[in-house]
């Protein structure tokens, strides 16, 4: 089938990647030329590294006619069974786009955002009502397996279990949220999880360094290969009763932004793109700990593959 994937930002790219490693044709679109021109560096880039490290048994050569890039939407969507929207996350960008979108699409074509915290479809409720709704990718989309699909009642059923099933062939796993939630579930769940640590460096009893030796030695060595539910039943759900007992009402239940945070923000320091965040990253720095990330993560996916695919 034909996808048409709109928007060649951070997350464009390697959403056509996907579906392009799926078999699939892709027209990547985009207002920025310069954006469309990176956007297809990088899928051809990450082809190659993935082929190098043997997750993909062909190259960019045979992956890359599967691409088109193009300024125009309608050039983009025409034929498109499927449109991914991944335009930036401002709602009149957004709206201005489904207007069009509207007026050129198939009559029977899916089309998902992947917004990261809006209810698209309860704002936008003419718009293609049941065949338009929320496709939440993860950064790098064309490496973590999780897709997100948040349904409403007004969605075609029809409609979700087959982008499921047409993404899951592509190598993905799926979950359908029957309802829409802020920060759907897996945002939810790490919000949670950084508030806590927030409260805990407030406390004064950890520093950030600590969180993080914590949730990657712990937390996400074991994440990996066992969900939340599954470590219930293996730890025994009557020590998880006395656990949540006593730990439940100890937790933090702050709502506002914590101070750490504004405080780097009103300095500057945004992380890895400044070059300072929590950690330092100037220099080579930056970069060194953004192609460990890349290499890990597709290590990571090979296990994923041969264990849990
Ligand atoms: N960045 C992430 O880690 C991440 C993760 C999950 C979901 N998302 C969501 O994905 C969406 C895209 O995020 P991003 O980080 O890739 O944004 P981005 O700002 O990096 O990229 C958006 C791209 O859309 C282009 N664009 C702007 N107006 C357009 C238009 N009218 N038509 C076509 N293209 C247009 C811009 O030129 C830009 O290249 C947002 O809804 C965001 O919330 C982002």
């Amino acid at each position: 089938m034909k996808v048409a994937v709109i928007g060649s930002g951070v997350m464009g790219p390697g959403i056509a990647q996907v579906f392009m490693m799926g078999g699939h044709e892709v027209a990547l679109n985009d207002v920025s030329e310069k954006a469309l021109a990176d956007g297809a560096a990088r899928i051809r880039e990450n082809l190659d590294l993935m082929h190098g490290m043997g997750l993909l048994d062909k190259g960019s050569g045979d992956y890359m006619p599967l691409l088109t890039t193009t300024g125009s939407l309608r050039e983009a969507v025409e034929g498109s069974r499927l449109v991914v929207e991944a335009a930036p996350e401002r709602p009149d960008v957004k709206q201005a786009i489904y207007n069009e979108l509207d007026k050129i699409c198939a009559e029977d074509a899916v089309i998902v955002s992947n917004t990261s915290s809006f209810p698209l479809p309860d704002m936008f409720p003419d718009f293609r009502p049941g065949r338009f709704f929320v496709a939440h990718f993860f950064n790098p989309p064309q490496v973590i397996p999780l897709v997100e699909l948040v349904k409403s009642d007004r969605t075609d059923d029809g409609a979700v279990e087959w982008l499921k099933k047409e993404l899951e062939a592509c190598g993905k796993k799926t979950v359908v949220l029957t309802g829409y939630k802020m920060g759907f579930l897996v945002n939810r769940l790490q919000t949670a999880m950084m508030r806590e640590a927030f409260h805990l460096i407030r406390c004064g009893v950890v520093k950030p360094e600590d969180v993080d030796t914590a949730t990657v030695a712990a937390i996400g060595f074991k994440s990996a290969w066992q969900g939340t539910f599954d470590t219930m039943d293996y730890i025994g759900l009557d020590t998880v009763a006395l656990a949540c007992g006593a730990i439940f009402p100890d937790l933090s239940n702050d709502t506002g932004v914590p101070e750490m945070i504004t405080e780097k923000v009103r300095e500057g320091k945004l992380g890895v793109k400044t070059g300072q965040g929590f950690f330092n990253y100037e220099g080579d720095r930056g970069a060194e700990v953004l192609k460990r990330r890349q290499k890990v993560l597709l290590e990571q996916l090979k296990l994923w593959k041969k264990y849990m695919s």
